[in-house]
């Protein structure tokens, strides 16, 4: 033996680097067109493609011109669409919501009959159909919590009647997750899943989003339900809870600012984990790459893998178009 090279021996991690072949041989994590879910809005009215100013591509649709970014969906071969629905009509209740000929449940069945195949998820949460825009029924400035149960309960109810595969409640009303699958399961909907915004944090990421779906609180804002971005371990909690609830998918929203809370969850379940790739992470990574400040492919693929890596199976993401593209390009 050649004691002198024993001796001498490096660790020599660049020979896992050698060539994209060799990179590609030992790489852990890879990100799928079966993974995303894109998110759509949808206005009443007829005839209508408002751009979203704040989010570069993205639009609202009202449901006859809806078919145009379906046929993109389809092309791109992206497994689901996450719904949210803009009402003509708000009151303090969201009665909208539960409408069974509602715009969001009316987009369903649209969706469902020209592609059976889709999942439609539902967004399940008062904000974008109540007058004063709190994610639950209000009393002077508070947020009721027991009360908002029963409208979320008949909105998931009318959602998964209207045809929608997944319900997610976004609300983060304490006990809403077992309200709802007692509700589904009392109706009939035993298969109807249950995705729960469960670590969902109060957030200036979601700005444009309000833009986007009309939804902004008229007073105050919504720290008193959702999750103060400090908390980690309550973000663990959150989890839990909607886990013994009857969550089949939990989520971490936002993604990229809180992958620390990803890895933990995904260390200590087993249960998929969603994360959401929001509004203001989308703008920002748009507004830069217009500036040519950034290269927007490199730059959201990179997210992309972050979130995968950080433990996440589904992303919902304002980039699936663009990501599932540039997957088949690669393939
Ligand atoms: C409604 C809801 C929000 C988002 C998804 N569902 C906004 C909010 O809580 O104000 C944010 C999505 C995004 O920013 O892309 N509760
Ligand atoms: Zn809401």
């Amino acid at each position: 033996m050649n004691r002198k090279a024993e001796v001498n021996r490096m660790i020599r991690m660049r020979r896992l680097r050698v060539n994209e072949a060799m990179r590609s041989l030992v790489r852990e994590t890879s990100v799928s067109k079966s993974d995303l879910v894109y998110p759509m809005f949808v206005i009443e009215g007829n005839d209508i493609k408002n751009p979203v100013d704040s989010m570069p591509g993205i639009y609202q649709y009202s449901i006859d011109r809806m078919d145009e970014e379906l046929d993109r969906v389809k092309e791109a071969e992206i497994p689901a669409v996450l719904l949210f629905g803009v009402p003509a009509h708000k009151d303090d209740c969201g009665s909208e919501a539960y409408n069974d000929e509602g715009v969001t449940q009316q987009a369903i069945r649209h969706i469902k009959k020209k592609m059976p195949h889709l999942l439609v998820i539902a967004d399940v949460c008062l904000c974008e159909y109540t007058s004063h825009g709190h994610c639950g029924l209000i009393y002077g400035n508070e947020i009721l919590n027991d009360e908002t149960l029963k409208l979320l309960g008949k909105m998931a109810v009318s959602m998964a009647k209207a045809g929608a595969d997944i319900i997610a409640p976004s609300d983060m009303m304490d006990g809403r997750v077992e309200y709802i699958r007692n509700a589904l399961d009392e109706n009939g909907y035993i298969n109807t899943m249950l995705m729960a915004y469960s670590a969902k944090f109060a957030s200036g990421y979601y700005s444009p989003f309000r833009d986007a779906a009309h939804s902004a609180p008229s007073f105050g804002d919504r720290r008193t339900y959702q999750m103060d971005p400090a908390n980690r371990k309550e973000a663990v909690r959150e989890c839990e809870n909607d886990i013994a609830e009857g969550a089949d998918v939990i989520m971490v929203k936002p993604a990229l600012a809180y992958l620390d809370v990803v890895r933990e969850v995904s260390d200590r379940t087993d249960y998929p984990i969603a994360v959401y790739n929001v509004s203001g992470e989308y703008s920002m990574v748009k507004a830069a790459a217009a500036n040519g400040w950034i290269d927007e492919k490199r730059i959201v693929m990179e997210n992309m893998t972050a979130m995968k890596r950080a433990g996440a199976k589904i992303i919902i993401t304002y980039h699936a178009l663009d990501v599932a593209n540039w997957l088949r390009e690669g393939e």
